[in-house]
């Protein structure tokens, strides 16, 4: 199994990253709870081999690159993607704003807020319904012609809207929901393989009713002296090798069990089943 992907044919990052939208506070907003554990997290991911972080501007919002930005600059090695395209009322609350001018200003923030020259990947983070998709993607194609990003990604989209975003841009990543018990989006991952297109998906951990006790996930993990989230990342690492997996957790302790997930080998028949009963 490769355990590294080139974003954009270009950018190499070991394929198990981090989600930095679980360092904040409850509802993705505000400050951690327990600021001090989410900044040992941060920090103990280049120990442990992550180079590859996905955030958003709309995470506490700005908490989570604040935090990145103070457990890791000037980064040496790691690759920060962050997101525009959601504005933040209050916990759990997200407003979509794809105006051209909004993504622009966000991505230049975000910019100044990581301190760095250019922006390894940015994702508009959803295509606005209410903004014509095209003043969307011309402001990406813009963002990237000025060296404000150097690769583009997308987040929950579908084929149609990824070729309509090729035809303006070059898309490097999508990020879709996506996991063994989700697999609404297998149309767009089997396309991001076949383009090269680097597949995210987020909520990798969730395994729903498959990790019952005595469900297929519960067996094959006893197998292999493991949990069923670290089998269900496994998996989801086994099912493509465009897929970047970006787990997240406040956790040091939650973040080092993920990461063994890297270590498990699962057989064909193992995969084969856990592909079964997760469609
Ligand atoms: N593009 C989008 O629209 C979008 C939407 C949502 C998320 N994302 C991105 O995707 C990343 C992952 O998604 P996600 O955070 O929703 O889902 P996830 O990574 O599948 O699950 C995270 C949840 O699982 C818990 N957890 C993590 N490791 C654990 C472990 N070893 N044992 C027990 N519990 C564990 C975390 O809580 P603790 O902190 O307590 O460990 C957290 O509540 C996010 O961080 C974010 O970067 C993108």
């Amino acid at each position: 199994m490769n355990a590294t992907f080139k974003i954009g044919g270009d950018l190499e990052i070991n394929r198990l990253g981090f989600g930095a939208m679980r360092i904040v506070g409850k509802g993705v907003w505000g400050e951690p709870e327990d600021r001090a554990e989410a900044l040992r997290t941060l920090k103990r991911l280049p120990e442990l081999g992550v180079n590859f972080i996905d955030t958003a501007d709309s995470y506490g919002p700005d908490v989570s690159e604040r935090l990145i930005r103070e457990a890791l600059y000037p980064y040496d090695g790691l690759v920060i993607a962050t997101k525009a395209g959601f504005q933040r009322s209050g916990p759990d609350r997200w407003t979509m704003n794809g105006r051209p001018e909004y993504l622009t200003a966000q991505a230049h923030k975000s910019r100044a807020q990581l301190g760095v020259d250019v922006i390894d990947l940015w994702q508009l983070h959803r295509i606005d319904p209410r903004v014509p998709a095209h003043e969307q993607f011309d402001a990406v194609r813009s963002l990237i012609d000025e060296g404000v990003i150097r690769h583009a990604g997308l987040s929950e989209v579908s084929v149609g809207d990824i070729e309509a975003a090729r035809r303006v841009f070059p898309v490097a990543t999508v990020q879709n929901r996506y996991n063994l018990a989700d697999r609404a989006h297998e149309d767009v991952l089997t396309y991001c393989e076949a383009n090269g297109i680097g597949f995210i998906p987020w909520y990798p951990l969730a395994a729903g009713d498959l990790a019952k006790p005595g469900g297929v996930l519960d067996t094959i993990a006893r197998t292999h002296n493991a949990t069923p989230s670290q089998i269900a990342l496994a998996w989801v690492l086994r099912r493509s090798p465009v897929v970047l997996p970006i787990p997240g957790t406040g956790k040091v302790k939650h973040l080092e069990e993920n990461l063994a997930a890297r270590d498990i080998v699962l057989s064909d028949d193992e995969f084969a089943s856990l592909d079964r009963a997760g469609r």
